[in-house]
C-alpha cells in the first residue's frame, strides 16, 4: 500500500481526459500531473526529441516522489516508452491509439484513426496495426492544428470544427463505423466532433481502458492507496493556467512551474 502520487505527464493539457478517467476509478489515490504546454504539440517534432522531453518530465515526477507513472500523451507513448521502461524502475503505464476494439468491433470493415504524426509514424502504431487490423480498412489521418487549438481552449471554435470536418471527411467517404481518437487531447474534441458525424460511428479513446490498467498494475504491485479520503491532487503547466482551470474548474492546485 502506498500513500505516494501517480504521476502523470503530457503535452499539455489533453491528458487529463486520462487523468480524470484514473481519478474516477481511483477516488483515493494522490496526483501529480505535468503539463508541457511550452512544448506542445510533441507530435510533428522527431523521435529524438520526444524522448529528451520524455526522459525530463519523468525525472520530474520521480523527484516528486511518484510510485507509477502514466504516460497519456500517445506520441511519447509510441516513440518513447520502452527506453522509458528500461531506464527508470517504476511501473509505466502507456496509451496507445485503440485499434483493436474498433477492428474486431467494425461491421462496414472501415475503421478511421485521427491522432499525430508522430503516432502514426512509430514503429508501435504499424506494429499494433497490423497485428490487430489486418484486412480491415484503416483510414489514417494526422489531426495537424487541433493540439494547439485545444491547448488554447478553443473547444467549439469555427476553425476547430473546419478541421475536424476535413480530417473526418475521407473517412466518411470510406464508410467507417469506428473513429478511434490516438491522441490525448482529442477526447475534449468528442463534443464538436459528435456534431459533425452520423450518429451510428462510434468514437473510441482510450482513457477508461488506461485506467483499469493503472488500477490493475498498482494491485500487482501492492502500491494501491488504502486510505479512505479523497487524493490531493497537483497541476503543473511550463505555460499559462488558463486552460487547465477552464477544463478542471473544480481543481484547486493548478499552477505555474518553471520546467
Ligand atoms: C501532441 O503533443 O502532439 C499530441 C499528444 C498525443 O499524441 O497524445
Amino acid at each position: 500500500m502506498s500513500k505516494a502520487p501517480l504521476g502523470f505527464f503530457d503535452s499539455g493539457v489533453g491528458g487529463t481526459s486520462v487523468w480524470s478517467e484514473v481519478i474516477t476509478l481511483l477516488p483515493n489515490e494522490n496526483s501529480i500531473y505535468l503539463a508541457d504546454s511550452k512544448n506542445a504539440p510533441y507530435g510533428p517534432k522527431g523521435k529524438d526529441r520526444i524522448i529528451e522531453l520524455s526522459i525530463k518530465n519523468t525525472e520530474l515526477l520521480l523527484e516528486k516522489g511518484c510510485k507509477l507513472i502514466a504516460v497519456p500523451c500517445n506520441t511519447a507513448t509510441t516513440n518513447a516508452i520502452d527506453i522509458l521502461r528500461e531506464m527508470y524502475n517504476v511501473p509505466f503505464i502507456g496509451i496507445e491509439p485503440a485499434i483493436k476494439p474498433a477492428a474486431l468491433a467494425t461491421k462496414t470493415n472501415a475503421v478511421g484513426v485521427l491522432a499525430t504524426k508522430g503516432t502514426l509514424t512509430s514503429a508501435l502504431f504499424h506494429k499494433t496495426s497490423s497485428l490487430h487490423a489486418s484486412g480491415i480498412k484503416v483510414i489514417e489521418r494526422v489531426g495537424e492544428g487541433l493540439v494547439p487549438l485545444v491547448e488554447a481552449g478553443k473547444i467549439n471554435d469555427k476553425e476547430t470544427i473546419e478541421l475536424l470536418e476535413k480530417y473526418t471527411e475521407p473517412m466518411l467517404q470510406a464508410n467507417i463505423d469506428y473513429l478511434v481518437l490516438g491522441c490525448s487531447h482529442y477526447p475534449y474534441l468528442i463534443e464538436p466532433l459528435r456534431k459533425i458525424l452520423p450518429d451510428h460511428i462510434t468514437i473510441i479513446d482510450s482513457g477508461e481502458a488506461v485506467a483499469r490498467q493503472v488500477q490493475a498494475v498498482l494491485a500487482e504491485h501492492g502500491l494501491l492507496n488504502d486510505s479512505s479520503k479523497a487524493g490531493v491532487h497537483h497541476f503543473y503547466t511550463n505555460t499559462t493556467t488558463d486552460t487547465l482551470k477552464q477544463l478542471l474548474p473544480e481543481q484547486k492546485n493548478i499552477s505555474y512551474l518553471d520546467f
